[in-house]
């Protein structure tokens, strides 16, 4: 399984980045590519830095790095670089073609961890020399452009920028949007099963937001005035304050830097005290979305709702009640941990992309953030479930998280050899 998870790595490796899969993802994604890092870290350190350098480097002036780097056209995904057309923002990357929107900031987490698997630490302390600033430029992108109302939560504007692309937590959105009808050719659904794909109707609504960013050239502030979908997301928000505190300690540990270090700081008391306040439902015992177009709670459980473990955020209580949230509903012995969306509602779908089933890089956040809280028992848990579901069906995109649908020929989902899936296992089993 190790010689496999390599294998798939270096196959989906172009000469600088991977993709994420060969035929379905054949461009450079933001989180993947985090993800990604972490794994080649574990036998090729060249290339854990390449992948993250690439990213950096197609960084915008203005410290935002895109979603998707679109380094060569291909036609085997759909919308290309001339939907997205990033180059209407006039700060935008000059050299590589890009959306204009962003996926959650896994980078100061990802370098940190870098450092960590090192066994050279003098080598990955310059290559955190080399691309500690830059995270830092976007993290005060996000502070300075994303959060309209100061407080400390950043908002995304697409489901995309989510990574968490067509979860039941947009649906009360899209129902308050009225797209019209896109013609257009979409290529995932030739690749994969369209069952486990989002329908061609929810795709215009992607589309939609895109063309009204577009509409403002991607300007923040126009897109937090006029954008349907603004969303303040337990996720995004967390991966962001978990890379803050490992800028923190990077920084630290190069020396002098002061002032970043106390800004640093700043922005995770206020996040963290905001976070708290504002996303954690205690009727749910679960913290939820925050949907600032239409000034409502988004009250449903979904993975995300546990990921603020990973990034230190709840007090002690409140871990213990998002375990116990997390064990009634998502747990019991016929179902793998974790699904990805609440598996006692009626919008769960076990088979369809976000809306139910076990995607592994959820799975590892929530194992790191176990263990932090001291849950070990549970966090072994997640991951054995997770090296036995990558066992059993290979390294897929996507995971039924029930027991009962694995048979001697199940497959997993999505999209195949699959890199994150790939990466993580040589994580997990490295721990
Ligand atoms: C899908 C996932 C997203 C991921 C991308 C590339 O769009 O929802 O999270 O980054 O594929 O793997």
């Amino acid at each position: 399984m190790k010689n496999k998870a390599i294998a798939i790595l270096d196959a989906n490796w172009r000469n600088g980045y991977s993709v994420p899969s060969k035929n379905l993802y054949p461009y450079q994604w933001l989180w993947d590519s985090g993800f990604i890092a972490i794994g080649f870290a574990h036998y090729d350190m060249d290339k854990a830095e390449k992948e993250i350098e690439t990213l950096l480097d197609a960084q915008w002036e203005n410290g935002f790095i895109p979603h998707i780097v679109f380094h060569q056209l291909s036609d085997s995904y759909f919308p290309g670089p001339n939907f997205h057309r990033a180059d209407l923002h006039p700060l935008s990357n000059k050299k590589y073609p890009s959306t204009g929107m962003t996926q959650p900031p896994v980078t100061g987490f990802t370098i940190e961890k870098i450092y960590q698997i090192s066994k050279d630490k003098k080598a990955s302390l310059n290559f955190i020399k080399r691309t500690i600033d830059k995270v830092f430029k976007n993290h005060e992108y996000f502070y300075n452009n994303r959060d309209p109302r100061n407080e400390g939560l950043v908002y995304i504007y697409h489901n995309w920028e989510s990574g968490t692309d067509n979860s039941p937590l947009w649906d009360s959105i899209f129902e308050t949007m009225n797209p019209p009808v896109y013609t257009f050719e979409r290529r995932d659904t030739s690749h994969v099963n369209p069952e486990e794909r989002p329908t061609q109707r929810e795709y215009d609504h992607y589309l939609h937001i895109i063309d009204i960013a577009k509409s403002h050239n991607y300007d923040d502030a126009k897109i937090a005035e006029h954008s349907p979908f603004l969303v303040q997301d337990p996720l995004f928000n967390a991966m962001l304050i978990k890379s803050n505190h490992a800028l923190i300690n990077m920084y630290e540990l190069i020396g002098g830097n002061e002032s970043k270090i106390e800004q640093l700081k700043s922005w995770n008391a206020k996040s963290i005290a905001s976070f708290n306040s504002k996303l954690y439902n205690k009727e749910l015992k679960a913290y939820v979305h925050y949907d600032l177009r239409n000034e409502r709670p988004i009250k449903l459980v979904s993975s995300s709702s546990f990921s603020p473990l990973y990034a230190g955020i709840p007090t002690k209580e409140q871990a213990a009640e998002l375990i116990e949230t997390m064990q009634s509903k998502f747990g019991g012995d016929s179902m793998y941990l974790l699904a990805s969306f609440d598996p006692t509602s009626e919008k769960f779908n076990p088979k369809k992309y976000w809306r139910g089933p076990v995607w592994i890089n959820l799975n590892w956040i929530l194992y790191y953030g176990l263990q932090d809280y001291g849950y070990k028992d549970l966090a072994q848990q997640i991951k054995f479930d997770s090296i036995e579901i990558l066992d059993k069906v290979g390294f897929y995109e996507y995971f039924d998280a029930r027991k009962s649908e694995y048979k001697a020929d199940s497959k997993g989902y999505g999209g195949s050899d699959f890199s994150w899936s790939a990466a993580l296992y040589l994580d997990l089993i490295n721990n």
